[in-house]
């Protein structure tokens, strides 16, 4: 929690941060950060993202570490038609621990992730800097173990988007979505 409170104090001094500023939480623990998030909420700038975010639901992440320090992230949702979709991708370590780097196997887009704030029975808050060709996008995510966070979390992810310069039509606090099957 330390890095976003360090983060919001920069914030009002300056009033927007840049990518390099954003660090992850302090003291980052892979270990306690294993298993099952809901994603509730998702914000983005990004035309795919404004394109899609009227029919977003929640879905679900699973995180696993691997032996090397990296993760396996596995997402699913449920599409509007009852279907499953299930997407995987592998995320490499990098030498600052609640950074993870990965290219995205469906979007062919590199990903800069950090853990930026956790608490780890409760929520996690993401952002990642994505690079495609010559374009670039931001995208954060705020997780949970359960369905329902407070509000005041969803304030501390929509003030997050804000001073990340998304846009206040794209912050989105996802619908709740039946679970889709983990296999
Ligand atoms: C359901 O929707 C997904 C994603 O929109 C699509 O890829 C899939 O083909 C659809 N399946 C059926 C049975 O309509
Ligand atoms: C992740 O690590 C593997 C093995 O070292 C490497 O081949 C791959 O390019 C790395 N991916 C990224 C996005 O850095
Ligand atoms: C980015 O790349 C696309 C396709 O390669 C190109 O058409 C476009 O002009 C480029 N934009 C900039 C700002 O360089």
């Amino acid at each position: 929690m330390a890095s976003l409170h360090t983060l919001l104090g920069v914030v009002l001094c300056s009033l927007m941060v840049s990518s390099s500023e954003i660090l992850p939480q302090a003291d980052f623990d892979l270990q306690a950060m294993a298993g099952k998030w809901y994603l509730t909420g998702i914000c983005s700038n990004a035309q795919w993202f404004v394109s899609r975010k009227a029919n977003m639901k929640t879905g679900t992440a699973i995180i696993k570490p691997t032996e090397d320090g990296g993760i396996e992230l596995s997402f699913s949702s449920l599409t509007n038609n009852g279907t499953c979709r299930k997407m995987e991708n592998l995320a490499n370590k990098t030498e600052v621990p609640g950074k993870f780097t990965y290219r995205s196997r469906y979007w062919g887009y590199v990903s800069d992730l950090r853990m930026v704030d956790v608490k780890y029975d409760e929520y996690g808050l993401t952002y990642s800097f994505n690079t495609r060709g010559n374009e670039t996008f931001v995208v954060n995510r705020l997780y949970g173990r359960s369905l329902d966070l407070s509000a005041e979390l969803q304030e501390k992810f929509r003030q997050f988007c804000l001073q990340t310069s998304i846009l206040p039509e794209n912050i989105v606090l996802l619908p709740k979505s039946e679970e889709c099957p983990l296999d």
